[in-house]
């Protein structure tokens, strides 16, 4: 019984260290997306049509790493670390 109450201590304690490290993750995400993107894919990830940027909600971080690393628009971007990204698509999939 004991074990068992521990084991559920832990688990509880996991999924809320993970959840704090997600909320984490979205908050730099949000400011990698501020700084980075919201210039052209607007403050709300819904694109600009003045600029030729699609809604970009939702996206994924293999959908971001491949725009990078093939789109010139993109092309200043290189440098973003895949933590950064993964960020930014943590971020993004909020706005859905
Ligand atoms: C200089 C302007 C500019 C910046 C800065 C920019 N984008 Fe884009 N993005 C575009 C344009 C224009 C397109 C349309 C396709 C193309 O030209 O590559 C696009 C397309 C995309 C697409 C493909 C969407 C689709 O539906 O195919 C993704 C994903 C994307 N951008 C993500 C990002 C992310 C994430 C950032 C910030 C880290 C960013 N972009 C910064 C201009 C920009």
């Amino acid at each position: 019984m004991k074990k068992a109450c521990l084991g559920i201590a832990m688990m509880t304690a996991l999924c809320v260290s993970a959840s704090t490290m997600r909320a984490q993750e979205q908050a730099s995400g949000k400011k990698t997306f501020k700084a980075r993107c919201a210039g052209c894919h607007g403050a709300d990830a819904a694109g600009k049509p003045a600029m030729k940027s699609p809604s970009i909600k939702g996206k994924s971080t293999d959908e971001i790493q491949k725009v990078i690393s093939t789109s010139p628009k993109h092309s200043k971007l290189k440098s973003l670390t895949l933590d950064e990204v993964n960020g930014v698509a943590a971020y993004l999939a909020t706005l859905k």
